[in-house]
């Protein structure tokens, strides 16, 4: 059984994705986790300590060691954006691995306090043309949110590039409560504290509406999700007015056919066949020749 950061450290490691962005990351629990060149985070809400942490352990690392280091902090009213870089000349050494708490900071990691929908208006800035080779969605868990975050990653998205999405199968209608009863389903008894949201109907939107993209659910720690650019295995037909209207039990009677649900045992073969990002495609010889 993996867990998100597995399945994502699959993908980066086989594609040899260098540019990684996390939509919504919490105490950074994946956020840190994940080895990557480049990492952006955004998330409304302060960084963690453990987050916060790692930064000052890696600026007082670099400090000590190269002269080349461009450390880069702006904090206003609102947003705070960190952003630890190693600017070496070729043929001076940084040692930007440094380790905190068993995690890594590499060579640029960066975050942005604001929301998905704010970074978006200044991601073309911040992302650049560079683009992101790998993101993944785990911000509101709000299946329209979820939509906008995956569109909107979908255009910063290099070729071959995966997106990931957190947290598309609920096991249960309680976990599935839509944002806006959120309040209400923690006064239940049966509350423990997993919230998935609706982001399964996020899942039956994009795969109603995006038949150029292939979706597949992994069923380990509440539905991983992975999306790439390509011909889908399958395809839904909801309108986005049926998908708003769609009950919980209807995810529960149709699973593997609305979340391309697979099991985790097929992940490797999976990741296996995704393209090696910067390889030109292969040519494949036509039928006959
Ligand atoms: C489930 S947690 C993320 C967990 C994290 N990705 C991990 O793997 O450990 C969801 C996060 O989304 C953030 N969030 C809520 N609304 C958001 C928004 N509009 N844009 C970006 N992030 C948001 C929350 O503050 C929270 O930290």
């Amino acid at each position: 059984m993996y867990n998100r950061a597995e399945v994502i450290q699959k993908i980066i490691d086989h594609t040899g994705a260098k540019r990684y962005l996390e939509i919504g990351v919490a105490h950074a629990e994946t956020f840190l986790k994940v080895k990557v060149d480049h990492r952006i985070g955004v998330d409304p809400e302060r960084p963690s300590q453990h987050l916060v942490n790692a930064f000052a352990q890696v600026m007082a690392q670099s400090l000590n060691h190269t002269p080349a280091i461009h450390l880069g902090c702006n904090i206003d009213r609102t947003d705070i954006s960190i952003e630890v870089k190693n600017c070496s000349q070729p043929g001076q050494s940084a040692d930007m691995n440094a380790e905190a708490e068993g995690t890594s900071l590499q060579n640029s990691t960066q975050y942005y306090q604001m929301t998905s929908d704010d970074f978006f208006t200044q991601a073309d800035t911040i992302v650049g043309p560079l683009g992101i080779d790998v993101a993944f969605v785990d911000g509101l868990h709000e299946w329209k949110q979820a939509v906008r975050d995956v569109e909107n990653c979908l255009r910063y998205l290099n070729n071959g590039g995966v997106i990931v999405m957190h947290d598309c199968s609920p096991i249960s209608e309680l976990i599935a409560t839509p944002f806006d009863r959120l309040e209400e389903a923690k006064k239940d008894p049966k509350w423990d504290g997993a919230w998935t949201g609706d982001v399964w109907k996020a899942v039956a939107w994009l795969r109603s509406a995006h038949h150029d993209l292939r979706f597949t659910a992994f069923n380990c720690d509440w539905g991983v999700g992975v999306i790439t650019r390509g011909r889908p295995d399958s395809v839904l037909r909801y309108t986005r007015d049926e998908v708003a209207e769609l009950p919980y039990e209807k995810l529960d009677q149709n699973r593997s056919r609305i979340l391309n649900l697979k099991d985790p045992s097929n992940l490797d073969d999976f990741v296996a066949a995704l393209p090696v990002l910067g390889q030109p495609k292969e040519e494949v010889e036509p039928a006959g020749a």
